[in-house]
This record gives C-alpha cells, sequence and structure tokens, in this order.
C-alpha cells in the first residue's frame, strides 16, 4: 500500500504546488514557509499532549512524527524539508522513510529550531508567508505571520481531492471496516464499551492518538448521546445495542465511519437500523455533482419523517411531521460534511476562496456543508434518528402535539439509544465511489 500511495504522491505534490503558486501570487508572496508546530504541553507540567502537525503541512508532506519540522518552497523550485531531528537519549529520533514520498524535497536535516533560523539566514531575502501556529521568532522581517487570505486560499484549494488523497481516504476506510468487524464482534459477546474500542484498535492496527478523531462508543442509551465520549467499563444487562462512530488513518487522512447495531435481530429497534441503511442507500444517489448538499440534507429530512411515520414513531404523515418541527427532534444534526486531512474538513461553507459564506438553511444550524458538489470532494452522508430525551422532553406535556407522538413506542426504544449509519463518499465526475461500502465488502 505505501509503495502505490508513493506512486501517486508526486502527481499530489505538483497539484499542491499549483494550487498553492496562485495562492501566493494573488497574495504578492515569493516564497512559502509551513512549519509543523511544535507538542503542546500540559499546563505545569512536564508532560505533552499528543502531537499532530497541520493540516496544511499535512497536504504537503506525510510527516506526522517529526515535530518542528518545515516545508520551504519558492515557486518554480523543488521544495525544501527541514527534517527536525535532534540527537536525543531519552527519545527515539524521528526517521524520514527510504525512498518514497521524501525523494520529491530537497532533504535539509536540523537539530533545532536555532539550526533552522540559522540555515533560513543565509538565503536572499524575500517576501515570504509563514504558515504555522508557532511565531516566526527571529526569522528576517520579509516573513509575514498567518496572513489570514493566504490561509483561506489555501483551504478552499484543499476541497477537491487529488487521486492521491483518495487512495489515502480509501485505505483510511480499508483499516475502519476492519476496525468496525473487529468491534462488532466484540460487542456481539457483549464486550464493554471499553473493550469494543480496544477491539476497534486491534482491527485497524491503530493505537488511540493514531486515530483520526475520539471514537464514539455507546451501547445502549448511550447511543442517543450524538460525541458520546464515555467508555465504560462494564457492560450493561441486558446489553441491546452499539452505535460505534469510528475511523482509521492514513498519511494523515482519516475514515469517518458509523454503524448500528442490533443485539437481537427480531424487534422494532433492528427494523429500525435496518430501514435507515436502506434510506442512507437511496439518498447516495443523490451525491453526485452539481447536486446541493442542502438539497441533499433536506432528502435525509424528509426521509427520517417517513420512517418515523411508518414506523409509527409518529402518529401522522412524514410530511405533517417535518411541518410540526418533529423530525428534527429525532434527526438534530447535518447529513454530512467535506473530509479529508480534517475529519470536519475546512471550506465546507464557502462559496469560494475569498470565504463567502454559503448560509445554513434557519432551521439546520447544525448543517457544515451548503455547497454545491463538485468531482473530488469527499464528503461524509450520516442519516441519523435518535430517542433524545431532552429533545423530546418538552412534548411530553405540550398540548397540542403530545398525541403525535407513540410515547409507548418511544419509551420502548429510548433503551436502545439511536442509529447512525455514515459512510464516506468521494465524488467522481460522474457519481460517487462509495469507499465505506466498498471497503466492508
Ligand atoms: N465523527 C463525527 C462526525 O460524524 O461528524
Ligand atoms: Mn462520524
Ligand atoms: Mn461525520
Amino acid at each position: 500500500m505505501s509503495a502505490s500511495l508513493d506512486l501517486l504522491f508526486g502527481a499530489h505534490l505538483q497539484e499542491v504546488m499549483r494550487r498553492s503558486g496562485v495562492a501566493l501570487a494573488d497574495s504578492q508572496f515569493d516564497r512559502l514557509l509551513i512549519h509543523a508546530g511544535e507538542p503542546v504541553g500540559v499546563f505545569r507540567d512536564d508532560t505533552e499532549y499528543p502531537y499532530k502537525p497541520h493540516a496544511i503541512f499535512r497536504w504537503w508532506a506525510p510527516l506526522l512524527d517529526a515535530p518542528g519540522s518545515m516545508v520551504e518552497w519558492i515557486p518554480g523550485e523543488r521544495p525544501r524539508l527541514y527534517f527536525r531531528a535532534a540527537t536525543d537519549f531519552w527519545y527515539q529520533p524521528p526517521q524520514l522513510p527510504v525512498g518514497g514520498w521524501p525523494e520529491h524535497f530537497d532533504i535539509v536535516t536540523v537539530s533545532s529550531w536555532e539550526a533552522m533560523v540559522e540555515a533560513l539566514a543565509k538565503q536572499p531575502a524575500r517576501k515570504t508567508a509563514w504558515l504555522s501556529d508557532r511565531p516566526p521568532t527571529g526569522l528576517p522581517e520579509c516573513v509575514q505571520s498567518s496572513p489570514a487570505a493566504l490561509w483561506q486560499q489555501l483551504e478552499f484549494a484543499r476541497s477537491r481531492k487529488t487521486g492521491y488523497e483518495i487512495a489515502c481516504l480509501r485505505e483510511a476506510n480499508a483499516l475502519g471496516a476492519k476496525g468496525h468487524r473487529a468491534a462488532e464482534a466484540a460487542f456481539h459477546a457483549e464486550g464493554s464499551e471499553f473493550e469494543i474500542h480496544q477491539a476497534f484498535l486491534a482491527g485497524c492496527g491503530q493505537r488511540e492518538q493514531e486515530l483520526p478523531y475520539n471514537a464514539i462508543v455507546g451501547v445502549n442509551e448511550a447511543a442517543s448521546v450524538l460525541h458520546y465520549q464515555i467508555l465504560k467499563r462494564r457492560s450493561p444487562t441486558p446489553v441491546r445495542s452499539l452505535l460505534l462512530d469510528a475511523g482509521a488513518s492514513c498519511r494523515g487522512y482519516g475514515s469517518d465511519i458509523t454503524r448500528t447495531y442490533a443485539r437481537s435481530a427480531e424487534g422494532p429497534f433492528s427494523a429500525l437500523v435496518e430501514a435507515m441503511d436502506q434510506m442512507q442507500q437511496g439518498l447516495a444517489q443523490q451525491v453526485v455533482p452539481g447536486a446541493d448538499w442542502k438539497e441533499i440534507h433536506l432528502a435525509a429530512v424528509r426521509g427520517v419523517a417517513d420512517i418515523l411515520s411508518s414506523a409509527e414513531i409518529v402518529r401522522c404523515s412524514g410530511e405533517e411531521a417535518t411541518a410540526l418541527g418533529l423530525t428534527r427532534l429525532f434527526f438534530p444534526h447535518g447529513i454530512g460534511h467535506m473530509l479529508g486531512l480534517q475529519v470536519h474538513d475546512v471550506a465546507g461553507l464557502w462559496a469560494d476562496d475569498r470565504a463567502t459564506t454559503i448560509p445554513r438553511p434557519p432551521q439546520d444550524p447544525a448543517l457544515r456543508l451548503t455547497r454545491i458538489l463538485e468531482p473530488g470532494f469527499v464528503v461524509t452522508l450520516e442519516p441519523g434518528l435518535y430517542f433524545i430525551e431532552s429533545l423530546l422532553a418538552p412534548l411530553r406535556h405540550d398540548a397540542a402535539l403530545r398525541e403525535k407522538l407513540n410515547w409507548a413506542l418511544i419509551d420502548s426504544l429510548k433503551p436502545f439509544g439511536g442509529v447512525r449509519i455514515e459512510d464516506n463518499l468521494a465524488l467522481t465526475s460522474t457519481g460517487h465511489e462509495n469507499l465505506t461500502r466498498v471497503a466492508f465488502g
């Protein structure tokens, strides 16, 4: 896998340079310095949070374990990678792979920030853009820190993924699907949330800090907490359901996958999981270039409403449930978002590289993507249907609305939490590739 990704990296880097060149010219810079950042220390402690280089650095170089490294690029020239590796007997110094992607850079190995500043000082002064959360202390005045317009332009330029990026996301899905399979088995063996999580990690072959986001492992009622963050060490009695929202990573790109399982194949919850899965696959047919994501979201709201109605969770038509404001109490989030180097990838609400905002529909404040879809976008498609007491409680006493809800059925489904089905879709020139369904086989 690594070798085939390396074969694609050269063309990716050429495209990154082309897009960055346009942005630099617009902002009238002659040089780009992208510093990876440094580990962040815990306040008044000598430990550090897990290190992760920022997305633009990873876009340029999949160097994930060498804090303090930096890319330097002057348009028209080969990019240079200042690879930071100090001699250290406390820690294992990082090592660059031999061959592969680093061959596209001139490599300058530096032992410290000061050594890097010294190496830069030997170069002619140029109007330089500095992209990092670390200030460019000690660098010449021609280095301008974090120009906002340039950040925006580069983030907008990240919307369309290259072939290499899609291959990384395909692999992140393949690893994530292995993790999900292992976690599903742990769930059916009635493992605790913690044990299911450990099974997921083992299935992916990744440690926790490599994951693109903290896995959501909700057994029973916990499945109704959208970003549930606990890992209970004991499994409940009885075990009813699992909502697992967990992804793996590949070269800094992450998958974002959700599956929901019922312990028993019988009963209304299992039927609900099946209905949501079918609805999600139907909805996927609309994920094509030129489609307006806001419309896909509205189609998902209608799909959830129809399921609420046909499962008799609401005592009215789907249309009426939506008009009465009931549907979004069961589906309070957006249908999906951009995916890539960040789980909620950037530029989902931007019409252009000046960050002109395409507003969210007022009734959908959680929607993270409002754009027209283009080839190269990678998006998640993640309808949900949950039994969230804090959203439903006010209706229990609402004279006008309470009879529209089947409280006996709702109360019998609440202990199962809810359902979410989430796939990652890569837009092609005519449709999409469902990276997740392919990975599950
Ligand atoms: N895993 C967070 C999300 O699905 O957006
Ligand atoms: Mn997710
Ligand atoms: Mn998601």
